[in-house]
């Protein structure tokens, strides 16, 4: 039996997805119509012998209850949110529920880092770590040599492909094979991370009883509770043939700011058009809107026939677009109204805000930059033909002029 572990952190963490972050937890910020976390959940779907998904995270039990519960039904696999009372670190919030996990007796345990966006090619990456036959095995991808540093990079042998060397986000470039943030572990992973809280408890005493403390500043701080799964478990452990990688030749983002979570949707949509195409607008009949390329629209939301929507648009629930209405490369969130004639170009909407006739909201479409793409918070109100490019507002503003490269607090 394998079970599945997300961890999908707390509300301390998270903070470059502001003002987003401010509404909902990130985890469940709608990419491609679909909660953050709803991509990797069914990916696990695909596992063999699935027995449950657990969610850790330390965000409020209440957050997660409603999602818990219907993702649950819609799959027919049991997910349930395990909440850790203070952050523990990536391994450490793993080794807190130990004893939940171990309860279906799994053979494996796969780890996701819930703000990772790829196409989670877990069934292979089980059978890989089978037949290397080590603790772990970690989804690797080749990425440019510039953008390397602001992941694990690593080193693994070519041949057999075990990990050798693993350095988290390091000053001086390593690699250009990074941590995809996505593991299948053999449930051995518990002892090591107790192994690393029992070094640094015996560490601290050992500071307390003598003038040990220079040799460690770095950990000084740290309780010993509190294992990253990349500096303490990864790195000590690569070259010991216990640790292996597995190399993925598909698409990988990492979902760490809104702009990502614009390009995340797109690449999300366009895996629907091959795994689920009837999830996507189809623009048939004379009543519906013009649709191109790939469109998510909640069946609640309503689109006026002389609209013209898409690429990459998600529309959520009970949005209104009004007649003539020109979307592209945007995020809608619920109870948005679009008047009639607005353009909305490379932005995300907020819950409940409000675009006026004839008005123009529009990013340059560089999702990595800072206000490459504009981001209006909840309960925004632009008013009829103001143009608003390249901004960030925060929520409950009212726009009643134009704006150019602006954070408008
Ligand atoms: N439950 C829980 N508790 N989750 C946590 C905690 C914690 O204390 N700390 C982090 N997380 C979750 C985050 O929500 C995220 O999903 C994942 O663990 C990793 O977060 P970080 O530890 O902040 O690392 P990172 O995202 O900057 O980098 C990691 O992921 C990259 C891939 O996206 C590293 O493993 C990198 O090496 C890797 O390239």
């Amino acid at each position: 039996r394998v079970v599945a572990v997300i961890m999908v952190g707390g509300p301390t963490k998270g903070t470059r997805f502001r003002p987003l972050s401010l509404n909902i937890p990130k985890p469940l910020f709608p990419l491609a119509g679909q909660p953050m976390v709803h991509h990797p959940i069914s990916a696990c779907k695909r596992i063999p012998n699935l027995a449950q998904i657990y969610l850790i995270g330390f965000y409020e039990e209440r957050e997660f209850t409603l999602y818990v519960s219907s993702i649950s039904n819609e799959l027919r696999v049991p997910v349930r949110y395990l909440r850790e009372d203070k952050p523990h670190g990536s391994a450490g919030g793993l080794y807190n529920f130990r004893d939940r996990i171990m309860e279906d007796n799994p053979s494996h345990i796969f780890l996701l880092n819930c703000d990772v966006c790829c196409s989670f090619p877990l069934p292979d990456m089980l059978e890989a770590h089978k037949r290397y036959g080590g603790m772990g095995t970690i989804l690797v991808i080749k990425v440019s040599a510039e953008s390397a540093n602001q992941f694990g990079e690593l080193v693994a042998d070519p041949i057999t492909n075990e990990l050798l060397h693993y350095t988290e986000k390091p000053e001086t470039f390593v690699s250009d094979r990074i941590n995809c943030g996505v593991y299948v572990f053999s449930p051995d992973i518990f002892s090591a991370i107790q192994d690393v809280s029992i070094q640094r408890s015996d560490r601290a005493n050992l500071r307390r009883v003598s003038s040990f403390e220079a040799l460690q500043p770095a950990n000084k701080t740290l309780p010993t509770d509190f294992v990253r799964l990349d500096q303490d478990i990864l790195s000590p452990l690569a070259g010991k043939k216990l640790l292996y990688t597995y190399e993925t030749l598909d698409f990988w983002e990492q979902i760490k700011t809104p702009g990502m979570s614009l390009k995340c949707s797109a690449l999300y949509l366009s895996q629907f058009r091959y795994s689920s195409p009837d999830v996507l607008a189809s623009g048939d009949g004379t009543k519906s809107a013009t649709i191109i390329g790939d469109v998510y629209i909640h069946p609640s939301a309503k689109v006026h026939a002389t609209a013209k929507i898409g690429p990459n648009v998600s529309i959520s629930a009970n949005a209104h677009i009004g007649a003539g209405a020109r979307l592209i490369s945007c995020i809608i969130l619920d109870d948005v109204e679009i008047k009639e004639n607005a353009v909305v170009i490379h932005a995300i909407v907020g819950w409940k805000s409000s675009i006026g006739k004839w008005s123009r909201v529009q990013g340059q479409g560089d999702y990595t930059a800072k206000l490459g793409i504009t981001i209006l918070g909840e309960a925004v109100t632009v008013e009829d033909e103001v143009v608003v490019i390249n901004c960030i507002v925060l929520p409950n503003k009212t726009l009643n002029m134009s704006v150019q490269e602006e954070i408008i607090l």
